[in-house]
C-alpha cells in the first residue's frame, strides 16, 4: 500500500514530525505550504486523504471540490473543528477525523505563561534590561494568590488551568453548561452562572470551543459585565471575542490586560513570517500597540510532546483510512 495524502498549510516542523511518525513510511506524503481552500482543493487530485490545520477552510464548496478530486478522508491535525462544515462532509460521505487531545498540558501551561508574563510585565522587562534600562517604573504587577480566577469551559484544558491556578492559591470559579461536579468538589472550585464569573474574576480565561452559541461570547454587553481592571486570557479560539468591543474596553481603560494566543482574523497572518511587511489588519495593529496586551501567534499547542502526539494519531488514522479500517477511538467527527 502506498496511499497518497495531501498535507496543507505545512511548515518544516509539521513535515519533520509527520515524516517521523510510526506508519508514515506506508503513505505517499505530499506536503504543501499553501492553505486548503476551494481554489486549492483540486491540487489534492490523486490523493485519497487530505490532512489540514486550524486555518484551512473546509466549507461546503471546498469539501465538494475535494470529493470531486477523489478524496474520501479529511484528517485534522488539531483538536478544534470549527473550520469544517461537518454536515456537508457527512452528506458527501467524507470521513472527518481529528486529534481530540494531544497535550492539554501544553495549552494549559502556555495559558499560565501568558498570564504570568502579562501580569509581571516580563515582556517589557525583557526589552528594557537588554537596553540597560533597569528602572522598575510601570512594571508593577499583582499577587495571583488570593485573587479570583474565572475559568470558562472546564474540559481537558480548562480543568488543568484551574488546577494550576489553585496551586497559586487563587480562588477559582468556573462556568460550563456541563459542570464536572466531582472534579470541582475535589479541587475546591465553584461553578457559577456566566454573569457571576464575569463580574467576580480578576483573571478570566477562556477554554470553551467555538460554536454558533459561543461566537463573540465576550462582546460589548458581556465585556461591560467584566470586573473593572480584570485580565483576560484567550488561548481557545479568536472568534470567542468581538475584537472591536475588546479594543473599545481597552481604550476606555476598563481592562487590566489582555493576553491572546488566538485572534479573530488570524487566518493568513498567524504562522507566517510577515516581518518587514505592512500589517494590513488595523485591529491587530491596534491591539499590538497597547502596553497591556500580549499576543502570541497560536503557539499554545507547540511543544515536542504535542507535535509528536499529533503526528502519531494523524499518521495512524491515515494508515487505517487507507486500509479501510475503523479510526482510533474518539477521533471520528
Ligand atoms: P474540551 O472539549 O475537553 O472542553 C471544552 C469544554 O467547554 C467542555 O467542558 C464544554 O462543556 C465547555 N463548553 C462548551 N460550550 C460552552 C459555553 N458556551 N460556555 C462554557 N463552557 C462551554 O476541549 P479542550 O481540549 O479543553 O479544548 C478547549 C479549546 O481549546 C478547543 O475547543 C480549542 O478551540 C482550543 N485549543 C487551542 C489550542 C491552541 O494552540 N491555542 C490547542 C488546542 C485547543
Amino acid at each position: 500500500m502506498s496511499t497518497a495524502v495531501a498535507f496543507f498549510d505545512t511548515k518544516p516542523y509539521d513535515r519533520d514530525y509527520i515524516a517521523r511518525a510510526p506508519g508514515a513510511e506506508k503513505l505517499a506524503l505530499r506536503f504543501h505550504d499553501f492553505r486548503l481552500t476551494t481554489e486549492t482543493a483540486p491540487t489534492a487530485r490523486g490523493a485519497t486523504a487530505v490532512c489540514v490545520f486550524v486555518n484551512d477552510k473546509l466549507d461546503e464548496p471546498c469539501l465538494a471540490a475535494l470529493h470531486a478530486a477523489g478524496v474520501r478522508h479529511v484528517a485534522l491535525r488539531c483538536a478544534g473543528f470549527n473550520n469544517v462544515d461537518l454536515k456537508a462532509a457527512r452528506a458527501l460521505g467524507l470521513a472527518v477525523t481529528r486529534v481530540p487531545a494531544y497535550s492539554p498540558h501544553a495549552v494549559a501551561e502556555h495559558t499560565v505563561a501568558l498570564l504570568l508574563t502579562l501580569n509581571r510585565r516580563i515582556h517589557r522587562a525583557f526589552n528594557r534590561v537588554r537596553e540597560h534600562n533597569f528602572s522598575l517604573q510601570g512594571l508593577v504587577g499583582f499577587d495571583l494568590h488570593g485573587r479570583t480566577a474565572g475559568v470558562i469551559g472546564t474540559g481537558k484544558i480548562g480543568r488543568l488551568v484551574a488546577q494550576i491556578l489553585r496551586g497559586f492559591g487563587m480562588r477559582v470559579i468556573a462556568h460550563d453548561p456541563y459542570p464536572a461536579v466531582e472534579w470541582s468538589t475535589t479541587h475546591g472550585i465553584d461553578y457559577r452562572p456566566l454573569e457571576a464569573v464575569l463580574a467576580e474574576s480578576d483573571v478570566l480565561t477562556l477554554h470553551l470551543p467555538l460554536t454558533r452559541e459561543s461566537h463573540h461570547l465576550l462582546n460589548e454587553r458581556t465585556l461591560a459585565l467584566v470586573k473593572p481592571g480584570a485580565t483576560i486570557v484567550n488561548t481557545s479560539r479568536g472568534k470567542l471575542i468581538d475584537t472591536t468591543a475588546l479594543i473599545a474596553a481597552l481604550k476606555a481603560r476598563r481592562l487590566g490586560g489582555v493576553a491572546l494566543d488566538v485572534y479573530e482574523e488570524e487566518e493568513g497572518i498567524f504562522f507566517e513570517d510577515l516581518s518587514g511587511e505592512l500589517l494590513a489588519d488595523d485591529e491587530l495593529s491596534r491591539l499590538l500597540s497597547f502596553p497591556n496586551v500580549l499576543v502570541t501567534a497560536h503557539q499554545a499547542f507547540f511543544t515536542e510532546e504535542a507535535l509528536a502526539e499529533i503526528a502519531r494519531v494523524t499518521a495512524e488514522n491515515l494508515v487505517r483510512g487507507a486500509r479501510g479500517e475503523s479510526f482510533l477511538d474518539g477521533t471520528t467527527l
